[in-house]
């Protein structure tokens, strides 16, 4: 079951305190990656978390995950619901014309960038990442999108550090019930 799996992962995600910087309590992707068995049942369980009507009639039509951790698991998410995945990528990365937006993050500010024309008026696009953290990450794609009028059609992560106020920035974006988390 889903509760099965979040109990693994709070028993099996290792933690790293005051890495990167004093105060963030790094949470290690890693350690999934390197239980296949957990991998797999991660991968099932965040697909049930996609929103969808019916068994194959998902709520949304491109995927966009974050550079690195977001994309491990976002190509399962894309492979799974067959739509386009979009990469966000930290500056510097992706040729041709981009769209920035800018961040506070956890440890200083930063700048997400993807590519122009990937987003377009009336898309519905699922953000995915492996952490919410201060929601700073994934508030800057919920920008992005907006900017390119399109809309938000939820949030998707392996863990949020519900300590943190990362959910109450997307609740800006989204209703609650769209905020979806191992
Ligand atoms: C981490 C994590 C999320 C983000 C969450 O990424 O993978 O993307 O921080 O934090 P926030 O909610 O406070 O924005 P990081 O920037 O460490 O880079 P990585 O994914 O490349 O390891
Ligand atoms: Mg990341």
């Amino acid at each position: 079951t889903i509760e099965e799996c979040r109990k693994l992962l709070t028993a099996e995600i290792k933690t790293f305190p005051d890495w990167p910087e004093k105060g963030v309590n790094f949470k290690d992707v890693q350690s999934i990656l390197f239980n296949p068995e957990l991998a797999l049942i991660t991968s099932h369980y965040l697909k049930e978390l996609l929103p969808k009507q019916g068994a194959n009639n998902f709520l949304f039509n491109k995927i966009l995950c974050f550079d690195a951790r977001g994309f491990l698991f976002g190509f399962d998410l894309a492979k799974a619901s067959k739509t386009p995945m979009i990469l966000a990528r930290k500056p510097g990365k992706l040729p041709g014309e981009v769209i920035t937006q800018s961040f506070q993050k956890e440890y200083g500010l930063d700048e997400i960038q993807v590519q122009a024309g990937l987003i377009n008026p009336g898309d519905k696009v699922l953000i995915h990442d492996d952490l919410l953290a201060t929601g700073g990450t994934a508030g800057a794609a919920a920008e992005i999108i907006l900017k390119c009028g399109a809309e938000i059609a939820g949030f998707n992560f392996i863990m949020d550090l519900s300590f943190l106020p990362g959910r109450k920035v997307l609740q800006k974006y989204v209703d609650n019930d769209k905020i979806k988390a191992l």
